[in-house]
């Protein structure tokens, strides 16, 4: 891996404990004013302290982040679909590379929709984004699975889905938990972040889903909706980042968000 690159992608995993916590915000590009997201910036700025990375579209970086945070960039640079619009996984790549160094990203995010009519153009626009990221030093994300049927699919079609992100070059790759998530892990060559997916009944769930996935080999989370739409945001990134760093079991952990929400009340 050339020094630039690798550098970008240590500033995300963090290089003493090989793990990192991204905090994921990008979700308005396809879903618009998302619950507890309306606001960007009232929703990010507590957190940053708190997260190795930010996840995020060009435009919530231009009106929500001052320029002066120090916090590494990943920068969704796919879209171009909605909610609502006839399929999500008709993706093209919405911002260039010379965007993405101008802002000074540590790396780029893409989706990529495998089992869809869309699958080939959205592998493309891996393999692209990853040959651009090649000559430029900035890492690559591939973001598998995103929609209802896709997340919950298993082992074998995320096993697949990660692969195929791999092969084509992907630095790391984010993905859904399942049952044998080793599997997924073990096949992907490449390091894998989970998504934390829709919020889960309690904190705890969400506490249990990261120690889960830490156990059986992810290099940390990318989790949006279970920290910013839980009761105690703070609480619960302080949370996840004890299972994610300090190797905290959930129980320890649970102690961690209590004692955070105990102040704040
Ligand atoms: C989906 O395309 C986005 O990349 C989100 O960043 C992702 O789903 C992670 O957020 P959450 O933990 O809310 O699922």
């Amino acid at each position: 891996m050339d020094w630039g690159l690798k550098n970008r992608l240590s500033r995300i995993i963090k290089p003493d404990t090989g793990h990192t916590v991204m905090l994921a915000v990008d979700h308005g590009y396809f879903l618009g004013p998302t619950r507890k997201l309306e606001v960007p910036r009232d929703t990010i700025t507590p957190l940053i302290p708190y997260a190795d990375a930010l996840m995020l579209t060009r435009g919530v970086l231009r009106t929500s982040v001052e320029p002066t945070e120090n916090l590494p960039i990943v920068l969704r640079v796919s879209g171009g679909t909605s909610i609502i619009g006839p399929s999500l996984a008709d993706e093209e790549i919405t911002t260039t590379f010379e965007e993405a160094i101008r802002l000074n990203v540590s790396a780029v995010a893409l989706s990529i929709f495998v089992g869809t009519e869309y699958e080939k153009q959205t592998l493309k626009n891996l393999a692209d984004l990853v040959t651009e990221g090649q000559r430029y030093g900035i890492p690559v994300l591939a973001v598998t699975a995103v929609g209802k049927k896709l997340e919950k699919r298993d082992a074998r079609f995320l096993s697949l889905c990660c692969r195929i992100a791999a092969e084509l070059g992907a630095h790391f790759v984010k993905t859904y938990y399942c049952d044998d998530f080793q599997k997924v892990v073990e096949s992907c060559l490449v390091p894998v972040v989970i998504a934390g997916g829709p919020k889960l009944e309690t904190f705890r769930d969400a506490l249990q889903l990261a120690h889960d996935a830490m156990s059986q080999g992810a290099v940390g989370v990318d989790m949006g909706r279970n920290i910013w739409q839980s009761e105690q945001p703070v609480a619960s990134i302080r949370g996840v980042r004890a299972v994610v760093h300090g190797g905290a079991t959930v129980d320890e952990a649970m102690e961690i968000y209590e004692g955070e929400m105990a102040k704040t009340t």
